[in-house]
């Protein structure tokens, strides 16, 4: 290995929003009034999804590099070489071309679904997506006020499945014009496969469909999966937005700059005429960027493989300790989306349970993830093994101690 996932990294003093941010983003109580068994330096940190790892060496490089240029005007995406950068990465990495015009810029991915969903669904419009949802799902639909339809999935011994009678229905309703698809799922990890794409892709043609493909996870992936984008199965379709960006398999989510694909013009246009930052990025996201598509393969294989170990290790100790939780690992992401349901007491609040018993601070449950979700929590994996350790034995000790199990 080339580099070093196992080295801890302490993020204090950083104003991260992992170290920091939590008693707020988890408990909604920014003064930090809510009192825990545990010490602020003593909680491990498996909620938001970022990661412990230290960026790539190169990227790092790359920002040096421009830091020692000095001048950090107005900047935006003038030369072909960060769009070829990106074009490259989706042709090598996915076979997958798009037209360069169709390739807009955002802070963020879900900045670019605050404005879309606002400029696709009229107010008496509704917002169609799948649960257990990414939270910020509903946040875009909120913060625009427009009604939201859950699309649940169906959960049977540690698999999620697509509810496809349903889909038709809801998206038959020509009060639906948009579904936001995340491809691959956040948060169970789901990949879909070829043949599920497809009936997406059909579902959403025939009913004139807005689709919002959000592909952020589509590079964390564990061995021998591979990412189809949306974009390669609705070859033409184009209703189809494609989000993708470097930030969250590189670790560089403060980074700022996500990669929004519209390939309907008149959408597009309406995206960039409501772009309140004017078109203007920031000089050092944009190389970080281009440095992470260009060099950034071997550190991102590595990363993978790190992270697999480290699924199976919980899987291990899941399948010994706790097989009531029916624990697979998943296709994708570094996230492992876990039954704790099964071994606690029904309405237990996990996100407080673990944070007063363990000391892990963990997303779980509606509250975090919308709807459906109820008992399950999200781990994130994409730390150092021996912080993984201590966190699983604390957790299966809380479990204990609580006589939880059923
Ligand atoms: C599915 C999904 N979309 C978007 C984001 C965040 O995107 P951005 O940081 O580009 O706004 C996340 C972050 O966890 C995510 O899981």
């Amino acid at each position: 290995m080339k580099y070093d996932f196992d080295q801890i990294v302490d993020r204090s003093n950083t104003n991260a929003l992992k170290r920091d941010g939590w008693r707020e983003y988890i408990f909604g109580d920014p003064e930090g009034k809510k009192q825990f068994n545990f010490k602020d330096e003593e909680f491990i940190h498996m909620w938001v999804a970022d990661m412990e790892f230290k960026c790539a060496d190169e990227i790092i490089d790359a920002i040096h590099k421009r830091v020692d240029h000095g001048i950090f005007g107005y900047t935006t995406v003038y030369n072909d070489d960060y769009p070829n950068a990106f074009a490259k990465w989706c042709k090598d990495r996915y076979d997958f071309e798009f037209n360069k015009e169709e390739l807009c810029y955002s802070p963020g991915i879900i900045p670019a679904l605050y404005e879309l969903v606002g400029d696709i669904c009229a107010p008496d419009e509704k917002v169609l997506f799948q649960t257990p949802s990414y939270g910020f799902f509903k946040h875009a639909s909120t913060y625009n006020g427009r009604e939201m339809v859950f699309n649940k999935m169906k959960y049977n011994a540690g698999e999620w499945e697509l509810d496809f009678d349903e889909l038709e229905k809801q998206c038959a309703d020509p009060k639906t014009p948009l579904l936001v698809w995340c491809n691959p799922h956040n948060p169970t990890g789901r990949i879909w496969t070829d043949d599920e794409l497809k009936r997406v892709a059909e579902i959403v043609e025939k009913n004139d469909m807005y689709i919002i493909s959000d592909e952020i996870h589509c590079d964390m992936r564990r061995a021998g999966t591979s990412h189809t984008p949306m974009g390669k199965i609705m070859k033409d379709y184009p209703k189809l937005v494609t989000s993708m960006s470097a930030s969250k398999c590189f670790n560089m989510a403060g980074l700022q700059l996500s990669n929004i694909l519209i390939r309907d013009p008149e959408l597009r246009q309406k995206f960039k005429d409501g772009d309140k930052l004017v078109g203007f990025l920031n000089p050092l996201s944009i190389t970080a960027m281009q440095a992470a598509y260009e060099e950034g393969g071997q550190w991102l294989q590595e990363m993978n493989d790190y992270v697999d170990a480290n699924f199976a290790y919980i899987k291990e100790f899941f399948d010994k300790n706790l097989p009531e939780m029916e624990f697979k690992i998943p296709d994708s992401t570094y996230l492992a989306w876990v039954n704790f349901g099964a071994v606690l007491p029904a309405g237990t609040d996990v996100n407080e349970f673990f944070a007063n018993e363990a000391g892990v601070l963990i997303e779980g449950g509606d509250a975090l993830f919308v709807d459906n979700a109820e008992g399950f929590v999200r781990l994130n994996l994409a730390m150092p093994k021996s912080q993984i350790e201590i966190a699983m034995q604390r957790m299966y000790d809380a479990i204990e101690k609580a006589g939880g199990r059923k």
